[in-house]
C-alpha cells in the first residue's frame, strides 16, 4: 500500500464540471490510483470511427468493442490512454469523438465489456495502492455501488460550457461558448435520458455543486470529506489540511 487512499472514490456527473482535473489532483493528493472510465468510452468510439463503422449502428459497434484492443493506465500523472499501438490522448478528445461517444456509450454491451473491465481494473489498483479515485457517469450507481465516498459534481450548464470551450481553445481546438454549450446539453440529454445506466445522481452521492469554485477548493472538499469518511490511512489530518 503507497498511498492514503483506502478503497474506492467515485466521481461522477455531466461533462465541463471539472471531473477529470479534480479526480487526477485528488489521486495526487492521497497517493491514489486515478481511472478516468470516459476516456474507456471515448477509445472505443475511437476505435468505431477508424473502422468505419456507423456510431448509430449498435451491433456493429458491439463487435468492434470486443476486439478493440485500447489500454487504459491509472497513473494520475500521465495515464497511458493507447488504441492499438498508438497513443490516442489526443485523438479521443476531437471533435468527432465527443459528438459520436454517446451513441456509442448507450450500447449495452459496450457497457457490460467496459464495466467489467472497469471493476477488474479497479480490484487490482485498491489491492496493490490501496485506493483509486474513479471518474465517469455511473461509478456510484453500477460500477462500484459499495463504494464508501461517491461525489456527484454538477455546475451551470453556462459555466460547463464556458470551461469546456476555454479547454478547446488551450487544445488547439476552435471552440466558442455557444457551440460548446449546444455540445454540452445535447451530450448531458443523451447520457442521462438513454435506457443502459443512464447518468444520475446516487441516493447517498455527496452534491457538489462546483459554478463557484475553484480546482482547490473542490480539492479541499473532498478529501475533508474522505477524512470525516475514515478512508485515509496514518497522514489523516496532514492530507485533510
Ligand atoms: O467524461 P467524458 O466527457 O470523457 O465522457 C465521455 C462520454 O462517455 C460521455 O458523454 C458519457 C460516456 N460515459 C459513460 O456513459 N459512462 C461513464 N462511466 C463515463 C463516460
Amino acid at each position: 500500500m503507497t498511498g492514503a487512499l483506502r478503497g474506492v472514490v467515485a466521481l461522477d456527473g455531466p461533462s465541463g464540471t471539472g471531473k477529470t482535473t479534480v479526480a487526477r489532483k485528488l489521486a495526487q493528493r492521497l497517493g491514489a490510483g486515478y481511472l478516468d472510465t470516459g476516456a474507456m468510452y471515448r477509445m472505443v468510439t475511437l476505435a468505431v470511427l477508424r473502422a468505419g463503422v456507423d456510431p448509430a449502428d449498435a451491433e456493429a459497434v458491439a463487435r468492434v468493442a470486443d476486439t478493440a484492443d485500447f489500454g487504459i493506465g491509472t497513473s494520475p500523472d500521465r495515464p497511458e490512454i493507447r488504441l492499438g499501438a498508438d497513443d490516442v490522448a489526443a485523438d479521443i478528445r476531437g471533435p468527432e469523438v465527443t459528438k459520436a461517444v454517446s451513441p456509442v456509450s448507450a450500447v449495452p454491451h459496450v457497457r457490460e465489456l467496459l464495466v467489467a473491465r472497469q471493476r477488474r481494473i479497479i480490484d487490482d489498483v485498491v489491492g496493490h495502492r490501496g485506493g483509486i479515485v474513479v471518474e465517469g457517469r455511473d461509478i456510484g450507481t453500477v460500477v462500484v455501488p459499495d463504494s464508501p465516498l461517491k461525489v456527484y459534481l454538477t455546475a451551470s450548464a453556462d459555466v460547463r460550457a464556458s470551461r469546456r470551450s476555454t479547454q478547446d481553445t488551450a487544445a488547439g481546438r476552435k471552440s466558442s461558448v455557444a457551440d460548446a454549450l449546444a455540445s454540452v446539453e445535447r451530450r448531458d440529454h443523451l447520457d442521462s435520458t438513454r435506457a443502459a445506466s443512464p447518468l444520475r445522481e446516487a441516493d447517498d452521492a455527496v452534491h457538489v455543486d462546483t459554478s463557484e469554485l475553484s480546482i482547490d477548493q473542490v480539492i479541499v472538499a473532498l478529501s475533508e470529506l474522505a477524512s470525516h469518511r475514515g478512508i485515509l490511512a496514518d497522514c489523516k489530518e496532514e492530507v485533510a489540511r
